[in-house]
């Protein structure tokens, strides 16, 4: 009995882990990133001094700093306006985008 108790336990936490990988799709991301390009860059590479690059940051990392701008923890004034609207499936397909791009570093 217990051990079917872990077992179906286990199971569950397996089964939102699953979830959570599948969570944000590239491909939808890049398409809603349009309105991001203008600072951002098209592929996550900034083409503005003031914006920070996203391309290749961790998804986990991306998703915690659209959160924050979101709610209010982090604040600027253009993207505490851009990440208003944001809904959760938006900041989780647009952090798969960012996170796809490979980037390299060269010295
Ligand atoms: C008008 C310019 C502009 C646009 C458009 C814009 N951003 Fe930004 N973004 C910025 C600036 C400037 C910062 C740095 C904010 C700061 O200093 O806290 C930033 C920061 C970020 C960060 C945090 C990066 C880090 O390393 O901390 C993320 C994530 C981000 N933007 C995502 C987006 C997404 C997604 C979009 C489109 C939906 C977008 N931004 C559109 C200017 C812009």
């Amino acid at each position: 009995m217990k051990s079917k108790l872990l077992l179906s336990g286990l199971l569950v936490c397996l089964s939102l882990h699953d979830l959570s990988h599948a969570a944000g799709d590239p491909q939808t991301g890049r398409a809603k990133a349009q309105s991001c390009v203008v600072c951002h860059g098209p592929m996550g590479i900034s083409v503005n001094p003031g914006a920070p690059h996203l391309a290749g940051q961790p998804a986990v990392y991306l998703i915690e700093q659209m959160q924050d701008f979101r709610s209010g923890k982090r604040q600027n004034p253009v993207m505490s306006v851009i990440a208003k609207p944001l809904s959760d499936r938006d900041i989780q397909d647009l952090a798969a985008w960012y996170a796809s791009i490979e980037i390299q570093i060269k010295q």
